[in-house]
């Protein structure tokens, strides 16, 4: 199979990136990482991108000029693939066009419900008996694109933000890489 190459996008401890990664690994996934972007140069997660010896670059800089030098960079790769995985910068309308249909992001709520910052902490306090997490692609609104794949988690009395983040992160980690497979899987 020839694999399509692909880059994740992180910020933060890349809990994400690592279970793509390892999934990447097997033969029949769609997709190689070729490239790790952070905009974080103390993002935890470049650690993978390390481990792995996957091409990674960390840029502190403004939303222009970390654009600028990611799209040349994606080009020169030709990367068909953009996954952001905890990746809390906005991306510019212009980045989204320049990849429109190549974006996809996860987000850590049953979309559309709860877009937006500190769902964890809202979703307990509106009482709600489940949550989960969504893949989506990116489109120009906020945690808006079309929905590839939803998993549910049902929240327990008991749950507070830290058991109720390790409950759908870990369903998270399924649903990135299943979301990927079926992107390709439909042609
Ligand atoms: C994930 O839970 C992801 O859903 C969330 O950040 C976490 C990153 O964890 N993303 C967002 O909140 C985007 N709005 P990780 O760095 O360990 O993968």
């Amino acid at each position: 199979m020839v694999k399509k190459k692909a880059c994740v996008f992180i910020s933060g401890s890349g809990t994400n990136l690592r279970s793509i990664i390892s999934n990447s690994r097997d033969y029949n996934f769609p997709i190689n990482i070729c490239l790790v972007v952070s905009n974080n140069k103390k993002a935890k997660g470049i650690i993978y991108a390390k481990k792995f010896s996957i091409p990674h670059m960390s840029l502190s800089a403004n939303k222009y000029d970390f654009e600028k030098t990611v799209i040349k960079t994606l080009n020169e790769k030709k990367i068909k693939l953009i996954c952001l995985a905890g990746f809390m910068k906005i991306l510019s309308k212009k980045f989204i066009r320049e990849f429109k249909g190549e974006i996809i992001n996860i987000h850590p709520s049953l979309l559309p419900m709860y877009k937006g910052l500190n769902t964890f902490q809202r979703v307990l306090k509106s009482k709600e008996k489940f949550t989960g997490c969504t893949v989506h692609f990116v489109d120009e609104k906020l945690d808006n694109g079309k929905i590839i794949i939803k998993k549910r988690v049902i929240i327990d009395k008991k749950d507070n933000v830290d058991t109720l983040k390790k409950k759908v992160q870990f369903q998270e980690y399924k649903a990135y890489s299943s979301a990927i497979r079926k992107i390709f899987s439909s042609g």
